[in-house]
Order: C-alpha cells, then sequence, then structure tokens
C-alpha cells in the first residue's frame, strides 16, 4: 500500500534528495537546501511505500492560494514509475482542499511530458506567452530520458478545475521555449 503524506518527516527528506539526485534539473541539489525549499514550499505531497517506507513520489505547490498555484517537482521513483502514481500525485494536488478555487494551476515541463500533463486540463496553447527566468539553468539531456508519445492517447481532463489555462491574467508565462528546463 502506498500512503499519501502531507509533509516530508523522518529521512524523506534524505530520500527525496536521492530522487533528486537522479533527474538532471535537480541533482545539483544540496540535502539542506532540500530542507529549506520543502520549509517554504505551500503544499506538498510525498507517496510513502507502507511495506518499505520508501519514498515513491513527490510532488510540491507554490501557491499565493487565489490566483495561482505552480506545480514543482512531479517525480516517481524510477521502481516505482508506470503504476500510477504519477497520476495519483496530480490527482491530489489538483483535487487538493487547500488549492479549491484557485484559479490557475501552472507548470512548465518538457514537450514530451506536454500529453501527461494535458489530462488534468493543462495545456501549452497560451498564446504569446514566453516562459522567463533570471538565474543560471541546468540543461536538459541531449536526448529525452525517455518517450512515452506511444501511450499518450487523448483522455479527458480530470476532476477539479482542470479546463484549460486561461491567458486573461499573465502570471508566470509558460510553455517550454528552446531549451527550456523540464523539471516543474
Ligand atoms: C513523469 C512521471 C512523474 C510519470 O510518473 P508515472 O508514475 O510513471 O506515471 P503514471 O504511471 O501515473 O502514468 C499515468 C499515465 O500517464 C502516462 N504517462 C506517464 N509518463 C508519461 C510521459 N512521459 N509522457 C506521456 N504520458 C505519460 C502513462 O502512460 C499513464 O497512462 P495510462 O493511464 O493511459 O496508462 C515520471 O515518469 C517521472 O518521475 N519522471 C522523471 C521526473 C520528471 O521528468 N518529472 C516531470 C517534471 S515536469
Amino acid at each position: 500500500m502506498i500512503r499519501s503524506v502531507d509533509r516530508l518527516d523522518g529521512d524523506l527528506p534524505e530520500q527525496l534528495h536521492r530522487l533528486y539526485l537522479e533527474e538532471w534539473w535537480t541533482h545539483r541539489r544540496g540535502l539542506d537546501d532540500v530542507r529549506r525549499m520543502l520549509d517554504g514550499s505551500d503544499v506538498v505531497i510525498g507517496l510513502v511505500d507502507e511495506d518499505s517506507e520508501r519514498l515513491a513520489g513527490f510532488a510540491r505547490v507554490i501557491t499565493d492560494f487565489v490566483y495561482k498555484a505552480l506545480v514543482l517537482d512531479v517525480i516517481v521513483d524510477k521502481g516505482y514509475r508506470e503504476t500510477g502514481l504519477g497520476a495519483r500525485l496530480m490527482d491530489e494536488l489538483i483535487g487538493h482542499p487547500r488549492l479549491e478555487g484557485v484559479l490557475h494551476f501552472e507548470l512548465y515541463c518538457r514537450p514530451e511530458l506536454v500529453p501527461f500533463y494535458e489530462r488534468w486540463g493543462f495545456t501549452s496553447d497560451l498564446g504569446e506567452l514566453q516562459f522567463m527566468r533570471r538565474g543560471a539553468s541546468a540543461r536538459p539531456p541531449t536526448r529525452p530520458a525517455r518517450s512515452r508519445s506511444s501511450r499518450a492517447g487523448p483522455r479527458p481532463a480530470r476532476r477539479g478545475r482542470a479546463g484549460p489555462v486561461s491567458t486573461q491574467s499573465p502570471g508566470v508565462p509558460l510553455g517550454p521555449g528552446p531549451g527550456a528546463p523540464a523539471g516543474p
């Protein structure tokens, strides 16, 4: 059984740090910074395997709880992928009681993950909005680690306010441009 937790206690921050070391956009993160990041995140979801107490998945949100909720660091441990945990993380974030009524959920991702997030009503069709960043960026691998386009058939949006993201209020510009980082 996999249980959901809304904070990472015990050795779960260390386990999250180990997950980060596996991903190209987070592999430089240090444990102390990861702890501070957890303290500074507004909504955190961990998926813990009750048999092993292993952190199987993680995602977090930074939000003002009214207009914007930025989904970040959606990660499933490699040993648990393709078992529905990524979808469970997204279901729990989009349906999270503290995020009910937030106008826009936003994220950024590599192009190959667009079909995954479209399932929850995310769209990259945001007109001329551009993703911008100040500060050093990690470079994506030259070849994506995996491509799941063959399994990415259309499916209706899931629950919550998961309709297409409006462009009426340009907050965090979205849409992966060239060299855009993968990790939300
Ligand atoms: C992306 C990620 C979170 C997906 O997690 P997962 O547990 O393997 O996904 P699930 O098993 O819940 O898959 C749910 C559905 O999404 C589909 N899917 C999974 N990964 C996908 C991808 N990369 N592209 C398109 N569809 C994908 C699955 O086929 C499945 O479809 P189905 O319901 O029709 O069978 C996981 O691959 C991961 O941690 N990747 C590395 C970190 C990363 O890149 N995170 C995203 C940052 S933007």
